[in-house]
């Protein structure tokens, strides 16, 4: 493609240290659009005849449907997907092939080509996140009073139901596609007519093209345009919150998983056996989108450095951008998937997390809101007038429930029989209904809410 200017061609390590067709093949549908509506633009401005256009549209076509059926050749002579479809488009149609890389240049290929599948990427996790949240929200439903121990320091804290704990994964999945929907929006302008890095002499019509490649607009600095990654590391940082969150939710299933906690039995279609031990059902599908958390964030940092100290405008260290990016598309769309899976197909055991409920005296705090409110004792005061009672509970062996009366009267006269109504798990959970609370008929609402957001039927 350079012949012209050189005395000898590339050195095998140089030819290998160049190719990106390995892995940026994955473009040749972004690329064949791309250039499709580049030169049905170059038609139109009377850059190439209709007829030349019409012959390299044709072409591009062919090779469209020979990709589709025999996947992209991979001849590391032809470095890259751009190279690869030029050079069988000059096969098919002959020298007028020639013609398309009119006003273009691979830099602001490239750049169109990735944007055009890392949008597809973004909408991909966007649908992948709304598939883990409608799980979410119809366990939630389902468990809008199941109650379980909520912790703090996974020490039992209070009890909560499981919908609200469910529903703030799904809290949690909101903010992580409100950030993909940002990052498609801050995307959508296209690169095509920046040219190498200055523009191009030629008459383009650059909203055409970004029309007809569905960007908002043409971008506004070329020299930006073919420097840009930024849409790639608001994928990938996007990504890897979502990733965290992704490995918070897999923790909490592979510890609820286990013997002592058995508060879930996942679906044997996510889990694996152990070889030697017969017994065994483990968590795998959990533990490696929890492992993969990792991997996601490493393809964020990997991209982040390369790009960092980056003069402008295009440099070759660019094309390292594509491998993190797949890798970590790859992975993010089957981490939400078996996420779905598990969530769906999980098997709750709400006695286990009822039992586990009333260990811990996870009702203190309210016994100390009761004084508060039945006696006029200022919380600091109530909350040790509390912590009396649990210590008597705790040598007795016993839950503050079971304090007999004279028990209670002993640590402080206020405190009598009344206080038992409110020391129950289920009275417990129903009093926080401030908004946002875990009282189940704020879960309820919640978990409405969330139905309506996503489009669910009632
Ligand atoms: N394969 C290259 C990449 O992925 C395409 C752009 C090459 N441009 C250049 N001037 N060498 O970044």
């Amino acid at each position: 493609m350079w012949g012209g200017r050189f005395a000898e061609g590339p050195s095998a390590i140089m030819r290998e240290i160049n190719a990106s067709i390995p892995f940026d093949k994955a473009l040749w549908r972004q690329d064949i659009a791309g250039s499709r509506a580049h030169v049905a633009m170059l038609a139109q401005q009377e850059i190439v005849s209709t007829e030349d256009a019409e012959a390299i549209d044709g072409g591009l076509q062919t090779i469209a449907a020979e990709y589709e059926r025999d996947g992209v050749p991979e001849d590391w002579d032809l470095e890259d997907i751009h190279m690869t479809v030029e050079a069988r488009l000059t096969e098919l149609v002959g020298p007028v092939a020639g013609r398309l890389h009119t006003a273009r240049s691979r830099n602001d290929q490239v750049a169109t080509d990735f944007k055009l599948w890392t949008r597809d990427a973004m909408d991909r996790a966007l649908d992948g996140i709304a598939a883990l949240q409608r799980a979410l929200v119809d366990r939630a439903g389902e468990h809008a009073a199941s109650v379980m121990p909520g912790f703090t320091h996974l020490q039992t804290a209070q009890p909560v139901t499981l919908g609200h704990h469910l529903l703030a994964y799904y809290e949690m999945l909101r903010r992580d596609s409100a950030r993909f929907s940002a990052a498609q929006e801050r995307l959508n302008e296209c690169p095509l007519g920046a040219a190498a890095l200055a523009g191009t002499g030629f008459d383009l019509d650059r909203d055409m093209t970004a029309t007809a490649l569905g960007f908002d607009r043409p971008t506004a600095n070329s020299l930006d345009t073919v420097s840009d990654r930024d849409f790639a590391l608001d994928y990938l940082n996007a990504a890897s919150q979502c990733a965290l969150h992704l490995s918070r939710l897999a923790e909490e299933l592979i510890l609820w998983a286990s013997q002592p906690f058995g508060f879930v039995r996942l679906p044997d279609s996510l889990s694996t056996g152990s070889s030697i031990m017969p017994q065994k059902k483990n968590p795998d599908a959990a533990e490696l989108v929890r492992g993969h958390a990792g991997r996601i964030i490493g393809c964020t940092t990997a991209l982040m450095v390369t790009m960092k100290g980056l003069p402008l405008a295009y440099s070759k260290d660019m094309q390292d951008d594509k491998p993190p990016v797949f890798e970590a598309a790859g992975l993010l769309d089957l981490c939400l998937a078996a996420m779905q899976g598990m969530i769906a197909g999980a098997d709750f055991n709400t006695d286990r997390m009822r039992n586990a409920a009333g260990l811990g005296h996870a009702t203190a705090t309210d016994l100390a809101d009761w004084l508060v409110r039945a006696a006029d004792i200022p919380f600091r005061e109530a909350h040790h007038i509390t912590g009396a009672a649990v210590k008597l509970a705790d040598s007795k062996g016993c839950t503050l429930e079971d304090l007999s009366l004279e028990d209670l009267q002993g640590i402080d006269s206020r405190l009598d029989d009344r206080v038992r109504a409110v020391l129950t798990l289920d009275a417990s959970v129903a009093a926080r209904r401030s908004y946002g609370g875990t009282a189940p008929d704020q879960v309820q609402a919640r978990a409405r809410e969330a139905r309506q957001a996503l489009g669910m039927e009632d």
